[in-house]
């Protein structure tokens, strides 16, 4: 009798705890499909028709902010939220551009591409590091969408363009050493931004200002469909504070042509014992202007061998061990424009004054500035 008892108790009990199960389960799919359902609605507002009421020109109600007559030394702090950031904005790349208009469109703008909100006092220094040369075409549409997108964010900011002289070989990653030291002799920035001169970010609440590990900001570009290619991808636009960029012993210095140097960026970041922060993938999205590979910054073949070995060479070749000459420093409207002597894989030699400083721009680059004048000379000649 206490027998049966027992295994009655014992089926209720089972049955019991399949019920509860059963309905923690249900409850889970119930919240995924409703997740799902809510992510298929969310899909189609922002592809379709609503999209056109929210998305802005970059532009959008900067003229309002004008000089005001306060006193610099007493300016109140910026809110913890700009009221000026305005979510996604349109990115075109309309042929007749110029610097003059650029400039005309970013009065606050001072000498070397130097801004702060004129009507409170930021809380951020951000300085944005641009490698560079022969891209003069995608330097203006970058400055266009860059200045603008930096004052809706309201930071105290300054844009700095390393310009890598003669024609050896391209270093991304070397310049951007050149980068971090030339710019902390001027300012004492609080955040560093790496910036590819061809990425141009599409939404504003993707704000320029550090993380408390490094950041990769573009996470979403068009051409990889807007998704992160993959887990380690730190490449395209970074940031992080003069804390961590010494952390990690700054970047490597011996990656010369495409490809490679922003994985052992990566590797570094995780070598230094450092996490890697993103901002979401609806905030951090870049539309990539479209061009060929450049002459003097073919593929680099020893990338992979490099790699393997970044985990022994990273606390001696970086930031420590970055050798350069400062050729000129300009101070223009819209940039600062440092151009500097790389040296070439053999080390740092002294830099030929005499010879051209930038290469003409080779004949694969059609969209560029330099070229068009070339092949006018050319057709001229002929
Ligand atoms: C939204 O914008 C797209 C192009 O940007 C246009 O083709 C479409 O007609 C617009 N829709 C509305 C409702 O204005
Ligand atoms: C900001 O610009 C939008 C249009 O882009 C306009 O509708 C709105 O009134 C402006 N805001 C202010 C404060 O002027
Ligand atoms: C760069 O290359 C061009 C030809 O492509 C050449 O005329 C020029 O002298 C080179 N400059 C340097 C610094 O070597
Ligand atoms: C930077 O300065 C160098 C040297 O004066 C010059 O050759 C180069 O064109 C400049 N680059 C930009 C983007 O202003």
């Amino acid at each position: 009798m206490s027998n049966l008892q027992s295994k009655w108790r014992y089926l209720v009990m089972i049955l019991g705890i399949q019920l509860v199960v059963m309905a923690l389960l249900s409850r889970e799919g119930y919240q995924k499909r409703v997740t799902y359902f809510f992510r298929i609605f969310r899909r189609g507002d922002a592809g379709g028709s609503v999209r056109n009421q929210t998305v802005r020109d970059v532009y959008a109600n900067l003229s309002l902010l004008t000089k005001g007559l306060a006193n610099e030394d007493s300016l109140p702090y910026c809110p913890q939220k700009s009221p000026l950031i305005n979510g996604p904005f349109h990115v075109t790349f309309p042929s007749g551009l110029t610097l003059a208009q650029v400039e005309r469109k970013n009065p606050l703008v001072v000498r070397g591409g130097r801004y702060r909100p004129p009507n409170c006092e930021s809380h951020h220094r951000t300085a944005i590091i641009i490698p560079h040369r022969n891209r003069e075409q995608h330097l203006k549409f970058l400055l266009y969408y860059l200045h603008p997108f930096l004052q809706r964010q309201q930071l105290n900011y300054g844009i700095y363009i390393i310009h890598q002289a003669g024609n050896y070989t391209f270093n991304r990653a070397k310049l951007m050493n050149v980068g971090f030291r030339e710019a902390m002799r001027e300012e004492d920035w609080d955040c560093l931004f790496f910036h590819d001169v061809d990425l141009i970010p599409e939404d504003d609440r993707n704000t320029y200002t550090c993380e408390a590990h490094p950041k990769h900001a573009a996470i979403a570009m068009d051409k990889f469909g807007y998704k992160l290619p993959y887990k380690m991808y730190f490449g395209g636009v970074s940031a992080l504070t003069p804390q961590q960029y010494l952390r990690m012993n700054g970047f490597p210095n011996n990656y010369w042509g495409w490809g490679g140097e922003d994985d052992d960026i990566g590797l570094r970041v995780s070598l230094s014992g450092m996490l890697i922060s993103r901002p979401s993938l609806t905030v951090g999205r870049y539309k990539m202007i479209k061009h060929k590979l450049d002459k003097g910054n073919e593929e680099n073949p020893r990338r992979f061998n490099m790699l393997a070995k970044t985990r022994h060479t990273w606390r001696n070749d970086g930031m420590n061990s970055v050798q350069y000459e400062v050729l000129s420093r300009e101070y223009l409207p819209l940039y600062t424009n440092i151009t500097v002597n790389v040296g070439t894989q053999k080390g740092l030699q002294p830099f030929n004054s005499k010879a051209p400083t930038q290469a003409p721009s080779p004949v694969k680059q059609p969209e560029s500035h330099v070229e068009t004048s070339i092949s006018k000379v050319r057709s001229t000649n002929s």
